[in-house]
């Protein structure tokens, strides 16, 4: 056979497959399949990123970061194992693992919800009732590939950059304490080890009295001080939503007075419940979710569309969160409040820490009233009084809410670990000593009875 000779005439052909090929693989019609785990061969991975993160901003390595100029800007993708991202060497490769047995679908935590969701939808291994395995996802902004694995097992987190502990404490409740110092002795000591705290610590030692024990490199929670931050939302000064030369008046429209919605109407640290029926006693209160009957749909979504709607009805909307905990400011002020309309009547944290995190003048503390009774008097006044009402949206006239990445278990969180690889791991820390663990008011966290609420004083 003649060997092939290039001659001119074929170019426009060679140039047309390559094109055509491109197109088939950024399209994802063509898959470039991910090679299958190899367990044991991936101790340097960590090293290969310290190597990778020395200096060189980029060398000529490709990511093709789908999805970046979506709506979501710096959303990381998620690869999907059957293979539909084009893959051209990336940067780098982190291994995250969540330390536990497995992600079974219908556990029943929120934050799980979603998040064994995007299990399932981007890992073919997820069948319904096997273990899950891992989830591949694309971090363009960190120019990384990260590899999350829910685990218990050392072999397989030996090969991991991160470790994730206390996603959900109730699971691991009794294997804490005996789990996690053997896993330190034998696992590789160049491993991240990071905390995760999304619940109040109350409800953290509720569930499990050695929470505070756990040793940490780095942490991630709703405190200030974490090394990632949960955040729900927050205020940006300076950039109101819109310019309007008119003084909008923020009580037309508005139906009802005041509005709570809770689906935990025993188990929280302080008399809430009974604070509200308390509160209830002098003035109206629409009491939507498990705790009442008031209702929008879908019940007991706190978080849907209608029911953040419904709350755009309401003056006021109580905020007030089971534990008692500085910065533990939940999604619902944001949202059902504040983005709806609505003035939250807060408590969780003292008055201090609201000031520093929500809009100025945006609120009110239940400490800064000596009785309910006289609470509920205040609200009546700026009920009857619209211009005294509409001071506490005055705020918008000067900035806006940003809302943050919500559930916490977004992807996101996977990509922000993957600087912190990068060295080698410092110092552990103790949970107990954390800011996140001392914001509270006492630990450890006792569910308050029925009857305290005689006894309450507001956390001031
Ligand atoms: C990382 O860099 C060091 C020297 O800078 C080198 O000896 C080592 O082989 C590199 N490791 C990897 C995994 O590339
Ligand atoms: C990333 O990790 C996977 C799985 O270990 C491996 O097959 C792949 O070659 C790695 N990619 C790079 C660029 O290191
Ligand atoms: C984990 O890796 C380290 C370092 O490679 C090794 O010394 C250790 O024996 C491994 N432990 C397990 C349980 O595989
Ligand atoms: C939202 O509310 C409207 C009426 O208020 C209702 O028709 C609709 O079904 C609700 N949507 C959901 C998802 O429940
Ligand atoms: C409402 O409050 C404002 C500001 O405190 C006050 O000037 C005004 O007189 C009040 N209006 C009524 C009707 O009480």
């Amino acid at each position: 056979m003649a060997p092939y000779r290039l001659r001119m005439h074929h170019i426009p052909v060679f140039f047309a497959i390559t094109i055509s090929l491109t197109w088939l693989i950024v399209n994802n019609v063509l898959p470039v399949v991910f090679p299958p785990w190899e367990w044991d061969k991936r101790g340097s991975i960590a090293q290969r990123v310290r190597n990778e993160s020395q200096g060189q901003e980029n060398h000529g390595v490709t990511v093709v970061e789908q999805g970046i100029s979506n709506q979501h800007g710096n959303r990381p993708e998620f690869g999907h194992n059957r293979g539909g991202n084009v893959h051209t060497a990336p940067r780098c490769n982190t291994t995250v693992a969540i330390l536990l047995q497995s992600l079974l679908p219908g556990l029943d935590w929120r934050e799980y919800k979603q998040f064994v969701d995007q299990f399932k939808q981007h890992s073919a291994q997820f069948k319904s009732g096997e273990k899950l395995k891992s989830l591949h996802l694309k971090c363009p902004r960190q120019k990384c590939d990260v590899h999350v694995l829910v685990t218990v097992e050392a072999r397989y987190l030996n090969g991991s950059d991160a470790i994730i502990v206390n996603m959900h404490p109730l699971h691991m409740k009794e294997k804490h304490p005996k789990l996690l110092p053997h896993l330190r002795e034998v696992l590789n000591p160049k491993i991240h080890w990071f905390f995760y705290g999304v619940e109040s610590p109350q409800m953290m030692t509720f569930w499990d009295q050695s929470v505070g024990e756990i040793l940490y490199h780095h942490s991630i929670t709703y405190h200030s001080e974490a090394d990632i931050e949960l955040l729900a939302a927050k205020y940006s000064p300076n950039h109101p939503e819109r310019v309007t030369s008119t003084e909008r008046d923020w009580s037309a429209s508005k139906t009802g007075m005041i509005a709570w919605m809770a689906s935990n109407c025993k188990y929280t640290f302080w008399p809430r419940l009974e604070f509200v029926s308390e509160l209830k006693r002098y003035v109206p209160v629409d009491i939507f979710g498990k705790c009442g009957s008031a209702q929008c749909f879908p019940v007991f979504d706190a978080f849907a569309k209608n029911c953040t709607r419904v709350m755009e009805r309401y003056k006021f909307y109580l905020s007030l969160e089971n534990s008692e905990c500085d910065e533990y400011i939940t999604r619902k002020v944001w949202e059902n409040a504040l983005a709806a309309g609505a003035v939250p009547v807060v408590y969780g944290g003292r008055k201090e820490t609201y000031q520093r995190l929500l809009p100025p003048k945006s609120f009110i503390h239940i400490g800064d009233f000596n009785s309910i009774e006289a609470l509920a008097a205040y609200l009546q006044l700026l009920h009857s009084n619209n211009s005294l009402y509409n001071t506490y949206h005055a705020w918008r006239k000067f900035g806006r809410l940003e809302t943050g990445q919500y559930p916490p278990l977004d992807s996101q969180l996977f990509c922000k670990v993957v600087p912190f690889t990068a060295a080698p791991p410092p110092q552990f820390k103790v949970v107990k000593n954390s800011g996140y663990f001392k914001g509270c008011r006492s630990l450890p966290g006792v569910f308050a009875k029925k009857a305290s609420l005689k006894s309450f004083v507001p956390w001031k």
